[in-house]
């Protein structure tokens, strides 16, 4: 019998290419926010009592429009604690697994730079965003044994609203953007955390529930970049397959640049014990980008 697979988020970055990553292992079902709205808590349970027969949850479904969550915090906790929460009380209700994605935001990221934040590091998250992630977290953790919660950083992609899109679209326009220098993460693009996710599913799959190694993990890109870095090679690049000469993003300091929701200074994952649970290893963020960008203009990008 094929697995079957309940996958919310569906046309997100990450939930879109889960949906084709993961066609090959599974029987997908695709949800967004047209088949259920994940707000609301009576019409989860009711869809989630009616949704037979499944064998896995893969939610990364999310409020994640980071500013707004403050403005928004009802909301935010309705979609990213309460939701997950539901989800987590089908999937142990059915004994089936669940794969929560949660974020770097859960941390302050006041750590010293040159280090990153382990799976067991306390948490203390900044933001709304990051809080209603973390209790999500937590809802999982408690109520559904086997679990798996990847934590991702500065995710980008060919869909939605990324900072990724965001520098290209300015690049089109011929605009040189100021950038602040002074976060530092993994820019991780959502095809490498869709082809991870498959080698998870995968192991899921064909290993006793009982023998799988079920907890946290991060899942990031290999490097480190500052938002300004990751901009700057993003021109470099795009400089180079045009043949224009677009002047290179401006660096600026997060206090020259003020948003709604306070972000982590230090987004460093270390992502060892993927490694060491399941051998996998993401390419490290320049590889990641030029990867990206031939999937968008089909043509070698190096
Ligand atoms: N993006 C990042 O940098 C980042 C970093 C770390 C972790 N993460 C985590 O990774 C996961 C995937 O993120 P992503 O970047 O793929 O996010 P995304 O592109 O914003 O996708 C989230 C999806 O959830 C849907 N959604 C939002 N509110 C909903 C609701 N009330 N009911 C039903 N569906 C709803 C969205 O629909 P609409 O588009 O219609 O709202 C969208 O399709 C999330 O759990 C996020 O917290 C993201």
């Amino acid at each position: 019998m094929r697995t079957k697979i309940l996958l919310t988020g569906c046309l997100g970055q990450v939930g879109y290419e889960l949906f084709q990553t993961l066609s090959p292992l599974a029987d997908i079902c695709g949800i967004d926010v047209q088949d259920v709205d994940l707000s609301d808590g009576l019409a989860l349970e009711r869809f989630l009592r009616h949704f037979e027969p499944i064998d896995l949850i893969v939610h990364p479904a999310a409020f994640t429009a980071v500013d707004l969550a403050e403005e928004q915090p009802d909301l935010a906790r309705a979609v990213n604690t309460e939701a997950s929460r539901l989800f987590a009380e089908a999937a142990a209700q059915r004994n089936i697994p669940m794969i929560y994605y949660s974020t770097d935001y859960v941390f302050d990221g006041n750590r010293s730079l040159d280090l990153c934040y382990a799976e067991n590091d306390s948490t203390s998250p900044l933001s709304v965003y990051g809080l209603t992630k973390c209790n999500g977290e937590t809802m999982v953790r408690k109520i559904c044994q086997k679990h798996c919660i990847l934590r991702l950083c500065w995710v980008y992609g060919l869909r939605g609203n990324n900072f990724f899109r965001t520098m290209l679209r300015l690049y089109q326009q011929g605009k040189t953007p100021n950038v602040v220098s002074d976060q530092i993460g993994s820019p991780t693009w959502s095809r490498m955390i869709a082809m991870t996710t498959a080698i998870i599913v995968s192991k899921i799959i064909n290993i006793p529930h009982s023998e799988f190694p079920w907890g946290t993990y991060h899942v990031s890109a290999g490097g480190v970049a500052s938002w300004h870095e990751f901009a700057a090679a993003i021109f470099v690049a795009m400089n180079q397959h045009t043949g224009q000469e677009i002047e290179l993003p401006k660096p600026i300091l997060s206090a020259d640049y003020p948003v709604k929701a306070i972000r982590p200074k230090n987004s460093r994952l270390d992502n060892n014990l993927l490694a060491a649970t399941f051998g996998l290893k993401l390419p490290d963020w320049q590889t990641q980008l030029a990867w990206c960008l031939e999937a968008i203009q089909n043509k070698p990008f190096r």
